[in-house]
């Protein structure tokens, strides 16, 4: 079949599908639409149509109004994707402004554009690492994930998939706080920074809370913060990337991204592999076998139709090109990582659920200067956090994940036999 035909094709059932669930849907026509594009199948269905009717689609709203530009572009080809993350240079990220008022003046990695900061501060970063630092987050994960299911039920965020990231962030970054306060303050900065679309106020007064709880802790940790951490490592080296702006910021910046994002990943996946009895009956079977790399290929694969982040976007500085399509200065450019995922020009059988693809069809958390910096801890940890729950015979969700009105789930019931 030629790669128009499949294009269509996938359009197609797209349409299908997206006239399914806004059936099946509640209310009247944008509550319908909005329950539709909500759900991870719709937004799949969506970008399947604009892939093939439209693959770069260029919108006169800026949908990130959290940072400032003058339109927006979405880009749905995996190879326009892989472009924009490669080519930094012309794309630039956006998010020092609020990188700054989190860490009070300086910015994290993640808002630089490569340069000297960018190298001073992730040179640093990596020299604090070691080899065999996961080993114990390993044990432990395992050990707190078993616990959490002791009885015939479990919530996962507290109880297991932000919990856990919280006791690395504990126990292995030196930052020490009250679970909870913690788990709450880090998904708020995270909201603030990465996911505030529409520019709430009362995103950004509670982010301003919980910087200053958040920055206070990172402080007095550092009297006591063992060598068996970051923060003590990044004490006992000091410099120019460790001085106390640098500790607050480059700690700040992993405890932010460290804590939301697995949790809400963890959710995504079990959520997603919930809707595939078939798939989640042959996972099951694994993780009573305790294979956990081939659970992980079940959960990668999960997470391919259900990403925590759909896009990543950027914006240009000058007018630039992508292809022969023509980009404006101030674009903010939506590059569309699920989209790519989904790419019928490089991944076989795109909408067919198969564990074990080669690990460059995944793009679950950016690539290239700004791969995440907790790339290893992702691959090591969601499969340890997730096994003993996905080996419960009869695993099923006792309601739907829960935001309370944030993007991330703060609540997801789950019940087995
Ligand atoms: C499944 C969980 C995770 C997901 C989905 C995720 C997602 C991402 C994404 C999409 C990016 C790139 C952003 C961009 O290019 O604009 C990124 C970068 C980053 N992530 Fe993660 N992340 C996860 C876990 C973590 C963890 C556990 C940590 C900390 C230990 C972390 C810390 C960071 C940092 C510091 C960066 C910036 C890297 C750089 O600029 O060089 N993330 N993450």
């Amino acid at each position: 079949m030629s790669l128009w035909l499949q294009r269509f094709v996938s359009a197609l059932n797209a349409v299908s599908g997206l006239g399914a669930a806004f059936i099946g849907a509640r209310g009247g026509f944008k509550a319908r639409l909005q329950q539709v594009l909500a759900a991870p199948a719709g937004v799949r269905h969506a970008m399947a149509v604009v892939r093939f009717a439209k693959p770069r689609l260029p919108l006169k709203q800026n949908l990130i109004a959290c940072y400032q530009a003058e339109r927006s572009l979405l880009l749905t080809r995996a190879s326009d994707f892989h472009a924009v993350i490669e080519r930094q240079a012309e794309f630039e990220v956006v998010y020092a402004p609020r990188m700054r008022m989190l860490t009070g003046g300086r910015d994290f990695f993640l808002g630089m554009q490569d340069g000297a900061d960018y190298r001073r501060d992730t040179d640093a970063m990596r020299s604090i690492v070691k080899a065999d630092d996961l080993r114990p987050v390993l044990a432990m994960a395992r050990a707190e994930a078993a616990a959490a299911l002791a009885g015939s039920e479990v919530d996962l965020p507290p109880a297991l998939s932000a919990r856990i990231p919280a006791l690395m962030v504990q126990q292995y970054f030196g930052v020490e706080m009250e679970t909870e306060q913690l788990i709450a303050d880090a998904t708020t900065m995270f909201w603030f920074l990465f996911s505030d679309l529409q520019a709430d106020p009362k995103v950004t007064a509670a982010a301003m809370a919980a910087k200053d709880r958040v920055n206070a802790a990172i402080d007095a940790s550092k009297a006591t913060a063992g060598r068996e951490t970051l923060l003590g490592r990044a004490v006992a080296t000091g410099g120019s990337a460790f001085d106390a702006d640098g500790i607050r910021a480059n700690i700040i910046g992993i405890v932010i991204g460290a804590i939301p994002t697995l949790s809400k990943a963890a959710c995504l996946a079990v959520d997603e592999l919930l809707t595939r009895p078939k798939e989640l009956a042959a996972v099951r079977a694994l993780a009573q076998a305790g294979d956990e790399d081939a659970v992980a290929a079940y959960i990668w694969e999960a997470l391919r139709f259900s990403p925590a982040n759909p896009l990543i976007y950027r914006r240009t500085p000058r007018a630039t090109h992508i292809g022969d399509t023509e980009v404006e200065a101030g674009t903010m450019v939506l590059a569309s990582n699920l989209s790519a995922m989904f790419d019928e020009a490089v991944v076989p059988q795109a909408t067919k659920f198969l564990p074990g693809r080669p690990w460059n069809v995944y793009a679950l958390w950016g690539e290239g200067l700004h791969l995440c910096w907790g790339d290893r801890i992702n691959k090591t940890i969601l499969p340890a956090m997730l096994m003993p729950l996905l080996a419960k015979p009869g695993l099923r969700a006792l309601a739907a994940p829960d935001g309370g009105g944030s993007p991330f789930p703060k609540h997801y019931r789950l019940g087995w036999r």
